[in-house]
């Protein structure tokens, strides 16, 4: 089972987004996908309508240690697509973390649980800086962060994540190392300068050897605004590019994002295009 985290030390730059809509494609794409929504305000809970809901959720997983199927893991109306839900509304899990002698390694002990029913397992996080985001770090095999394109913005999300993953190096006397952090711009619009942008942020991000800036750029679309309400992955709301507009359909982005984080499912991707776009388009592309 692979793991990746969603983070980002702040709120709006689109993680409940990326979580909610790579992890419907790669359900799609036939990979046993679990969503575990470790934000406080449960977005990515409600994002999909359940099939099946579970009677717990992150909070006994954390803090019970609970990782029987039947208690934790709710199931979405999409095939392949499993979700442990936010119940910590008061965020007392965090607290509890910070006086657990396993506190910011406790998810790492949690998740091999799951590993013989799931191929990938994606968490969202509450967009600040917190126990539970290291301990989802943690866990992990690669980090996924979503910027909005501004340069401020991408300096106070250098500055922060530098900071973050300085704080936790002394782990690694324990074996336990932060994974690789992969960036991905996020509402790119045609107000914005994109390949100005993308150059100045090379550039910011050049001498961290941690952090991967990703080719893949997500442009803002009515059709990730869509996909929230109407509760419907982006990529069946919009898999043709629209005749009117210059960026690509949000089925090709979440596409080019999955193959780029990762690469080992590239045939599983390609099969979802090839049954949803047809031979035809898929050979022309
Ligand atoms: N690429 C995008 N295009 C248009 N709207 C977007 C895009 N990404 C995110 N949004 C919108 O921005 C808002 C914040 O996104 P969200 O994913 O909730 O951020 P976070 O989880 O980081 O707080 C939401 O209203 C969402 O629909
Ligand atoms: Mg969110």
């Amino acid at each position: 089972m692979k793991i990746a985290s969603v983070i980002s030390t702040k709120g709006g730059p689109g993680k409940t987004t990326v979580t909610a809509n790579l992890g419907a494609f790669c359900a799609e794409s036939n990979l046993r996908t679990l969503l575990v929504d470790l934000d406080t305000q449960p977005s990515l809970s409600s994002f999909y309508r359940l099939e099946h809901e579970a009677p717990g959720g992150t909070y006994e997983l954390i803090s019970q240690n609970q990782t029987r199927a039947d208690q934790v893991i709710s199931r979405t109306y999409i095939p392949n697509l499993s979700v442990i839900l936010s119940n910590d509304p008061h965020n007392q899990l965090s607290n509890m973390l910070l006086y657990a002698a396993d506190g910011r390694l406790r998810l790492k002990n949690l998740v091999a649980a799951f590993a013989d029913d799931f191929d990938l397992m994606l968490i969202d996080t509450q967009g600040a800086r917190s126990i539970t985001l290291e301990t989802a770090l943690l866990c992990s095999d690669l980090a996924i962060s979503p910027i909005t394109p501004d340069m401020l913005a991408a300096r106070e999300f250098y500055r922060g994540t530098q900071q973050l993953l300085k704080d936790l190096e002394p782990l690694s006397v324990l074996g336990v190392h932060t994974p690789p952090l992969n960036i991905v711009i996020n509402k790119l619009d045609a107000t914005n300068d994109a390949s100005l942008i993308y150059q100045s942020l090379v550039e910011t991000l050049a001498d961290h050897p941690r952090l991967n800036l990703l080719n893949t750029t997500i442009p803002a679309a009515v059709s990730f605004r869509r996909a929230a309400t109407e509760g419907v992955p982006a990529h069946r709301l919009e898999y043709r590019q629209p005749h009117n507009r210059r960026s690509p359909a949000a089925f090709s982005v979440i596409r080019a994002l999955a193959c780029e984080l990762f690469p080992e499912w590239r045939g599983h991707f390609d099969k979802l295009a090839f049954e949803l776009l047809g031979a035809h388009e898929e050979l022309a592309s």
